[in-house]
């Protein structure tokens, strides 16, 4: 696995909604996590451990005994294939998710029973554990499954409750597995509480910027442009699980604030620099992904302009500043600039033009003519390129993009 990957345990109980845990593990992976599964032998009745060897790229685990321990299509070389393996799993894992957590698994970890991995894992970590219960309302609502949470909760136990809908018995209530994205976003919120002083880029402040810049034409109107602002989300919510102070300077987009970074909302090409200038100076690193708009009208309407009164509608347009070539030629030594280069035609050649022109030390250049990647999409794919070298990212989701980035950026700052 790449470095800087968290590595969290999955642990999944016997239960209906034990496929859940399969997206689960899925979105933990697409989030730049590194998850391991453990199963239960009930577990195994639902779903097959070789389907979480597949997606997670590592054994599962499934017994705490020898011979059958770590079903799956990789090894993937820990040497964790002893009756040891639950300490050694419980010490490197930085968190145990357990989707879902049965009434019986809830009560061996409140009472200590430890019989069978997962359980005896438990015991060993001192990782944060969430657990998200999954079971018949009745069950769910009963006194001891309510006493045995409340013990887990006393101890520090997230528990993400629940959600109410159809339930595989027939039955309507509570008891529902939450939604794998949000069992995904407790695990990432636990995190970023906790880990960031041991992530690689503890002690760096990186600032992003993101989004695509709004010009205004009137009141209701402005020049906008494509940028979704999802790779700059990516690279500010890695770096921030990898430790990282992090602002994120961001035009309007649709997307939530990753947990934790100190997010700054601007709209037009010349708020975005007067964020961005403000705060270099206390940044150790600057990430521009933002689409700023090279061109401002130059005399905005201040009334909505009416078709009726106008037929014909010239606008002027003036250049804006070059933000990144302003803060390549203003930073403190040894701040890392990073800038990026949407192309369409040539573009590395355009890419290399970008990073000498702008003074900067690296750009990150992608195609946006092709299909799939760039513009609105979950994907993207390019070159990292320096002055002395390039570094080729192939077709990736943009979660996995900013942790390369980040890794690159890291070598850059020796
Ligand atoms: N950028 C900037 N300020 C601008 C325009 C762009 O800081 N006014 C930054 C972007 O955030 C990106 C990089 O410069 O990191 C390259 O942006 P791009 O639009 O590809 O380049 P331009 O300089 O606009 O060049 P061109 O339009 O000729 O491709």
């Amino acid at each position: 696995m790449a470095a800087g990957r968290i590595r969290v345990t999955v642990g999944v109980c016997g239960g209906i909604a034990a496929y859940k845990s399969v997206e689960l593990v899925r979105l933990l992976q697409d989030a730049g996590y590194d998850p391991h599964v453990v199963m239960t032998k009930a577990a195994e009745e639902f779903v097959r451990p070789l389907t979480f060897a597949a997606i997670s790229g590592h054994k599962v685990i499934t017994t705490l005994w020898g011979e059958e321990a770590g079903t799956g299509s990789e090894d993937d070389g820990s040497g964790e294939h002893s009756s040891v393996e639950h300490i050694q799993a419980a010490q490197s894992t930085k968190l145990l998710i357990v989707a879902p957590a049965t009434a019986n698994m809830l009560a061996k970890f409140a009472h200590g029973l430890a019989d069978d991995f997962l359980s005896t894992m438990f015991l060993a970590t001192t990782a944060p554990v969430i657990v998200a219960p999954a079971m018949n309302v009745n069950m769910w609502e009963h006194a001891a499954v309510q006493a045995n949470v409340a013990t887990l909760r006393a101890r520090g136990v997230r528990v993400i409750e629940p959600g109410s809908g159809y339930l595989a018995c027939g039955m309507v209530g509570g008891g529902r597995l939450a939604e794998p994205a949000t069992v995904a976003a407790a695990v990432a919120a636990a995190l970023a509480e906790g880990l960031v002083a041991g992530g690689d880029l503890a002690g760096t402040t990186v600032l992003v910027t993101a989004g695509g810049t709004r010009e205004p034409v009137d009141p209701v109107r402005f020049i906008g442009n494509r940028s979704s602002g999802r790779m700059g989300y990516a690279v500010a919510e890695a770096a921030k699980r990898r430790g990282a102070r992090v602002i994120l300077v961001s035009a309007p987009t649709g997307l939530a604030c990753p947990v934790g970074v100190e997010m700054v909302q601007v709209v037009s090409a010349d708020e975005m620099r007067r964020a961005v200038m403000e705060r270099l100076k206390e940044s150790t690193v600057v990430v521009m992904a933002a689409a700023v708009s090279d061109y401002r009208v130059k005399s905005v309407a201040a009334q909505k302009i009416k078709r009726e009164a106008t037929k014909a509608l010239t606008l002027e347009l003036e250049a804006t500043e070059d933000i990144l070539s302003e803060v390549a030629a203003a930073r403190v030594k040894g701040t890392v600039v990073v800038g990026f280069a949407a192309e369409t035609e040539d573009a590395v050649a355009n890419g290399r033009g970008k990073l000498v022109r702008k003074g900067v030390d690296a750009v990150v250049v992608n195609d946006v003519s092709a299909e799939g990647i760039g513009f609105d999409s979950a994907e993207n794919a390019g070159s990292f390129l320096t002055r002395d070298g390039e570094v080729e990212f192939p077709v990736m989701s943009k979660a996995a993009m900013a942790d390369r980035i980040l890794d690159e950026v890291i070598k850059l700052r020796g």
